[in-house]
């Protein structure tokens, strides 16, 4: 892949594996090492492992490795040049685009002008004089014009072809209208509009760039909402709708709603960093995006029981990054639209500052499920609620909460104490064998598949092996190498490809690391890298060491140059024909 090297050596750099995996695995260190469960397959004992000083993984279970963009491939189900997209935009550096598949670049730059000229093409529709009925949706739902443009709003018009005629006599394509997830394809291949008669709104990324749309009927028919489709450039769950405009606000808060509308309507009432995830729950990555803007977080989803669930889901994810979450609660209203629209602006703002420490709101929630006049209940509620209490983590914060629980409950502050002590002692076991249980792993189940079985020459390969782990630790050593040992001079082809690759990268002043391995190796051939490297390596008289290997090497190579005159069997064939007499042989090792 054609990305600028510089590019990819300071977007490595500045993604630390540490911290990049940390976002998806709970990791306990140990040795110079971090293990943790392998995200790639399921396991119950930690054997995978991460190395800061090497910035590689390495999974002793499946064989995964790499560095940190092979692990954000494989974490996030990307492709090279969009894991390096994902990580430049975790660390806001530049992807330089030109430098990169220049094909692919253009395409992603078609779509998004296509996005956007029928983001235009809708917002003409609904402001033609003919479509006054459109408009009139937006006023009756209290909607002003300002704010409508802010927002880029629009009207698909109630035709198959619409779209698809307008943006086909602007040189588009349909495989491109196709591609940006704008129109359809029946069963007999005929192209049709995606959306009709919908208003439209359209999603913006951080940069402005019209990437997708959402459309809603004007009526009760169904479905009530339709989305884009994933697309190259629209992926759901790394964007949130109205960011592009929240990441400008002076709150030092945000708001995080469920729909378009309430969105907006937050917007146009002055809360201008609101933000909604799109059309599904939120998640990890939306998480993080957010809390790349503000500390502060305040859900506010509907009133209803799905609403209420969809926020405990939110709390749980978005308390895993460092944001402080509040919920708001609207009382006799179904959402923030319908409630700033009944009852006003200033008395949503009331509501913001009402709004509860989630661990309050947590509690509340779990008291109403409760008849706390009843003793039994009282008591089910305390278990219930010292659980909750349990899991925070701060101790001056618990005993905040234990003093409010014991409130609603009234009993003794002491009563829930001891309950929640229980129930802490209960959570500090699980924890330690979980520990003891993932520290001891790595070395019981560090069982180095065999990779010496796809080796045609195995002491050779041993000695390959050998100065791959030296240069890759210093690679000044290349310099020393130089005139004394030849690629070709390499039996293993996935060890010469690796020398090969490790020599260019000196030669033209990059760092030989495996990070910078990474978009040039395969992914076997990067695990099998960052197997070799997860091994310790002699400090002492490299040099030495490496003269023992090259020694090796071309004794090796003598010697079955004798073997194969000699028997007439090329060495190939003969590797070839042990592979099929050893019976054990798996195929798919490393
Ligand atoms: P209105 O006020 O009725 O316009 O909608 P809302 O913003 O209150 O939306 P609602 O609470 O019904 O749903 C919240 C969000 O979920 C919407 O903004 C959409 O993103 C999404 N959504 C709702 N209904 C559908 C649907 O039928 N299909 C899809 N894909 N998404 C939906
Ligand atoms: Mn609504």
């Amino acid at each position: 892949m054609a990305f600028d090297r510089g590019f990819l050596d300071e977007l490595s750099a500045r993604n630390d594996i540490l911290d990049v995996v940390s976002r998806y695995v709970q990791l306990k260190k140990s040795g110079s090492n971090y293990f943790g469960l392998c995200p790639f397959h399921n396991e119950k004992s930690a054997s995978f492992s991460v190395s800061p000083d090497k910035q590689i993984y390495h999974c002793f279970g499946c064989g995964a490795g790499g560095g940190v963009i092979n692990f954000i491939m494989r974490a996030e189900g990307l492709e090279f040049p969009d894991a390096v997209r994902f990580l430049a935009d975790q660390v806001g550096m530049q992807v330089p685009e030109d430098h990169a598949d220049p094909r692919a670049a253009r395409r992603r730059e078609r779509l998004l002008a296509l996005s956007r000229d029928a983001g235009r093409f809708f917002y003409d529709q609904l402001w033609a004089p003919e479509h006054r009925a459109e408009q009139e949706y937006f006023a009756r739902r209290g909607l002003v014009r300002p704010v409508m443009n802010r927002f880029g709003l629009g009207y698909a018009p109630d035709s198959f072809s619409a779209l698809l005629d307008a943006m086909t006599a602007k040189g588009y394509t349909k495989e491109e209208l196709l591609d940006a997830g704008l129109v359809s394809k029946s069963e007999k291949g005929h192209i049709y509009d995606r959306f009709r008669n919908r208003v439209m709104f359209p999603i913006i990324d951080l940069r402005g760039q019209v990437i997708a749309f959402g459309g809603r009927v004007m009526d009760d028919s169904k479905p009530k909402y339709l989305n884009s489709p994933e697309t190259t450039i629209f992926h759901k769950s790394r964007n949130l709708f109205a960011l592009n405009l929240a990441k400008k606000t002076k709150a030092d808060y945000f708001i995080l709603a469920e729909g378009y509308m309430d969105v907006i309507a937050l917007h146009q009432a002055g809360f201008d960093s609101a933000v909604a995830s799109l059309g599904t729950s939120l998640t990890e990555e939306q998480a993080r995006l957010i809390a790349r803007y503000t500390k502060n977080i305040v859900i506010s989803y509907d009133a209803d029981g799905a609403g209420q669930a969809a926020a405990q889901r939110a709390i749980d994810i978005l308390k895993r990054t460092d944001l402080s979450v509040k919920v708001l609660r609207i009382p006799g209203a179904k959402d923030p639209d319908e409630f700033i629209k009944e009852k006003g602006a200033d008395a949503y703002r009331r509501l913001i500052e009402a709004s509860e420490n989630h661990i309050a709101y947590r509690l509340d929630a779990i008291a109403a499920k409760y008849d706390l006049d009843e003793d039994e209940a009282r008591v089910a509620f305390l278990q219930d609620a010292a659980r909750e209490l349990a899991r925070i983590d701060g101790a001056i914060e618990r005993e905040v909460y234990i003093g409010r629980a014991a409130n609603m409950a009234r009993v003794s502050v002491d009563a829930v104490q001891v309950e929640v002590k229980r129930q802490l002692a209960i959570r500090l076991k699980k924890q330690k064998t979980a520990e003891r249980r993932e520290i001891r792993a790595p070395i019981s189940a560090a069982q180095p598949r065999d990779r010496t079985l796809q080796y045609p020459d195995v002491r050779s390969a041993r000695a390959e092996e050998g100065i791959i782990q030296l240069v890759f630790t210093d690679e000044t050593l290349l310099d020393y190498l130089e005139g004394k040992l030849s690629p070709a001079e390499f039996t293993a082809p996935v060890l010469r490809k690796i020398y090969e690759y490790a020599r260019t990268l000196h030669r033209e002043g990059h760092l030989v690391t495996a990070a910078a391995c990474e978009g040039y190796l395969e992914d076997n051939e990067l695990s099998h890298l960052a197997l070799l490297l997860g091994e310790p390596v002699t400090a002492m008289r490299r040099e030495q060491a490496l003269d023992d290997y090259i020694n090796t090497i071309k004794t090796q190579r003598a010697r079955s140059a004798a073997a194969s005159d000699s028997t007439g069997e090329d060495p190939l064939e003969a590797f070839a024909r042990r592979q099929r007499e050893k019976k054990s042989y798996g195929g798919n090792r490393v």
